[in-house]
């Protein structure tokens, strides 16, 4: 029985230290072989009385199978070491892949068309390349007018169309009013087009490629009040409640008359002041210095404006605007870039932030 108990207490430590298969053969053979130590051992058994056999017998057998498992645990750990590489240890807690999200634009397309669908404006997409007339004779801005200036124009170089004039990357989206007058032929019109603009501009403040969304109320007995209503909607809706707006007088071509529109500044909640948490004196607020914002354009649609889009303008009025959208997502997270082309840069620190 010593002898059992001293073969098991060598197995245990030799197996320990075993590093190949080849050393695992050897001692399974030393131990388990035909001629090995628990044979040996068994044939031993001659020399025991009938009593002591059966007790003999079975602690071999116990031996053995303690053997032969340590040895299949051990071939599988051996196993492991070779195949390192391909191991998975499944305790191990999972890769995080890195997890992406819209563009700080998408999110606003996406606010956007929501706030407008739910006073029942319509989104539509228009041509990115159009002609000359959607974008300015139709608007009231015939060749040669000075207005037109402040629309630098990309143009594409193909021959101009008899009626149209030449194709142009749209330089903003109030193409679309005309689109939208003549796709319905008449009001009652309520539109919210959304898409890229164009102008051949590159600097801190202006990239090539930008967004707007221009909306359009057409109908009858439609006047100023409902423009403001709106865009006083609009702001409450996508800034805050707190928020307010003023309409200041301005110019444009395709409105009369026409406004600029401005929102009171998130960050100085329209004071213009940002004050020192010691109390010393108050700051110029970082972003609008003012307490005021401008949001874009509006105003009543021209007369002639909506003559080109087949519409009666003695029976009919309508409104329109036409926002940036990078400036508006830009006010509603309080940003100030020092560079707007990080917009479209491809920087995944800028990007992830939103
Ligand atoms: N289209 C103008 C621009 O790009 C913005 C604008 C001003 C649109 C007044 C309008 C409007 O619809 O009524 O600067």
């Amino acid at each position: 029985m010593t002898e059992i108990s001293s073969i098991k207490s060598s197995f245990e430590s030799i197996i320990k230290k075993i590093k190949s298969n080849n050393d695992l053969d050897q001692l399974q053979i030393k131990y388990l072989g035909r001629k090995g130590l628990v044979n040996n051992l068994l044939q031993s058994i001659d020399r025991l009385t009938q009593d002591e056999r059966k007790d003999f017998g079975i602690k071999i057998n116990e031996l053995k199978t303690l053997i032969k498992h340590l040895i299949k645990v051990k071939r599988q750990e051996l196993l492991k070491i070779e195949n390192a590489s391909d191991y998975i240890d499944i305790t191990l807690p999972g890769k995080k892949y890195p997890k992406g999200s819209l563009h700080l634009v998408t999110y606003g397309v996406e606010e956007i068309t929501k706030i407008f669908s739910r006073i029942g404006f319509i989104r539509m997409s228009y041509p990115e390349v159009e002609w000359e007339h959607y974008s300015f004779e139709a608007l009231n801005m015939p060749k040669g007018h000075p207005a037109r200036d402040d629309f630098e124009t990309f143009f594409i170089d193909e021959p101009a169309h008899p009626k149209y004039g030449k194709m142009v990357l749209t330089p903003h989206t109030s193409s679309g009013q005309i689109r939208e007058m003549q796709r319905l032929g008449k009001p009652p019109i309520r539109m919210i087009n959304i898409g890229k603009c164009y102008r051949p501009n590159w600097d801190t403040s202006h990239t090539p490629m930008f967004h707007q969304f221009e909306g359009m109320a057409v109908d009858m007995g439609i006047n100023i009040t409902h423009l403001k209503g709106t865009i006083n909607y609009f702001a409450k809706e996508f800034f805050g409640e707190n928020r307010k707006i003023r309409l200041r007088p301005f110019h444009f071509q395709f409105t009369e008359p026409s406004f600029e529109v401005d929102i009171t500044c998130g960050v100085c909640n329209g004071t213009g002041l940002l004050r020192n948490p010691e109390g010393s004196e108050a700051q110029k607020c970082r972003l609008c210095k003012s307490g005021w914002l401008e949001l874009g354009g509006s105003g009543m649609i021209h007369p002639n404006v909506l003559k080109s889009g087949n519409i009666d303008s003695k029976k009919y009025s309508g409104w329109a605007f036409g926002f940036g959208i990078e400036r508006v997502m830009m006010m509603k997270e309080g940003l100030k870039l020092d560079d707007l082309r990080i917009m479209y840069n491809n920087d995944i620190r800028f990007l992830e932030q939103f």
